[in-house]
């Protein structure tokens, strides 16, 4: 089954074909980065139209590049949420519309299914992980640990109660003056910092729990830069203490996460699952552990139609897919 994945949710265009059978085909992503650069952050109504303009080019191209004819497609996947509405509503009125015309399935996909089953669709040496498995899930918009008893089947062992950890990354980068998006800068600001120089705390690890909280970090690299010289080096050394205290952080609830569900692989998943250090860490204590953790190709780790193709030919392959009706939900809990 040849799946084409449709992914609009907020500033990323991806677009992919995953296949039951072969794996991935082919895919595509056209990133709005610039476009919405000069405003500091995603402007809604910008998005959409930026969608519109791009998704039927990408597809054709991804179509060319799968060595496929658009009648090859054998269902449609599509983000329905959790997104930006008139983002989310271009990908599912092209994704049910395509479906209609070819007389095909479509499926809507949760993208935060799409971001948790990413590292599944990487060639690994030890196999695909198979569930049971702890998946840390870590966006701009969502920082949670989920165990995933099987696929479909999620339980929510921890969330954030404020800030999401890309959302800190993103926040932090901004008030020390550096452009949007400012998490990946900050992050390889943070290689040029010395280890030391600054120390922040670890929150919520001092207490029992598997809950998250990145928003009083933020205030303290805000404090930390006010009294600083602003020069280059303490940007990169506030940066690097700052990088340091979000991937301990999250490592010590991994493990906690771990032990409580009782299992010993972890796949990593969404934007802040590219972080070097956060890779790092996590190798190193899976190792010590004797267990796993599978990340996503960096690619993969952000927005992309590769991770939705994938979720859903998965769906479909077990008969799911909904009406014809098309809908998203802004807000959609997993
Ligand atoms: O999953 P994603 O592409 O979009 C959401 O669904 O949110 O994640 C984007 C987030 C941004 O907050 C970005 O700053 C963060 O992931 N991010 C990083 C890195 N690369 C992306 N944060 C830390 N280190 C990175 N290397
Ligand atoms: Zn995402």
């Amino acid at each position: 089954m040849k799946v084409l994945g449709i992914e609009t949710s907020c500033d990323e265009t991806g677009v992919a074909v995953y296949d039951t059978r072969e794996g991935l085909l082919a895919h595509a992503l056209y990133s709005q980065i610039a476009l919405h650069a000069e405003y500091g952050g995603v402007v809604p109504e910008l998005a959409s139209r930026d969608h519109v303009r791009k998704l039927l080019p990408l597809i054709r191209q991804t179509l060319y590049e799968a060595g496929m004819a658009v009648a090859d497609i054998d269902g449609v996947a599509y983000t329905a949420g959790p997104g930006l509405v008139g983002a989310l509503l271009v990908g599912a009125g092209v994704a049910r519309s395509l479906a209609w015309a070819l007389d095909k399935p479509a499926i809507a996909v949760h993208h935060m299914e799409g971001h948790l089953l990413a590292p599944l669709l990487e060639d690994d040496p030890l196999g695909r992980p198979e569930p049971p498995f702890v998946a840390l899930l870590v966006s701009g918009g969502h920082t949670q640990l989920i165990a995933v008893d099987a696929i479909g089947s999620y339980r929510l062992l921890g969330e954030t109660l404020d800030d999401a950890a890309g959302e800190a990354f993103d926040k932090t980068a901004k008030l020390m003056g550096l452009p949007y998006p400012g998490g990946p800068q900050l992050a390889a600001l943070a290689g040029q910092g010395v280890a030391g120089a600054y120390r922040f705390p670890r929150p919520m690890t001092n207490r029992p729990g598997l809950d998250f909280s990145f928003s009083g970090l933020k205030t303290q690299v805000m404090l930390a830069w006010r009294d600083s010289d602003q020069s280059d080096q303490a940007r990169a050394d506030i940066a690097r203490a700052f990088e340091e205290a979000v991937v301990d952080t999250l490592a010590i609830k991994c493990e906690r996460a771990l032990e409580a569900a009782g299992c010993e692989t972890l796949v990593v998943a969404g934007g802040v699952g590219a972080n070097v250090r956060l890779r790092e860490k996590l190798q190193a204590m899976a190792a010590r552990r004797g267990g796993r953790v599978s990340f996503p190709r960096p690619a993969f780790c952000t927005d992309n139609g590769a991770m939705i193709a994938f979720a859903g030919a998965l769906r479909l392959q077990a008969g799911q897919h909904g009406d014809a009706s098309v809908q998203v939900w802004p807000r959609w809990d997993m």
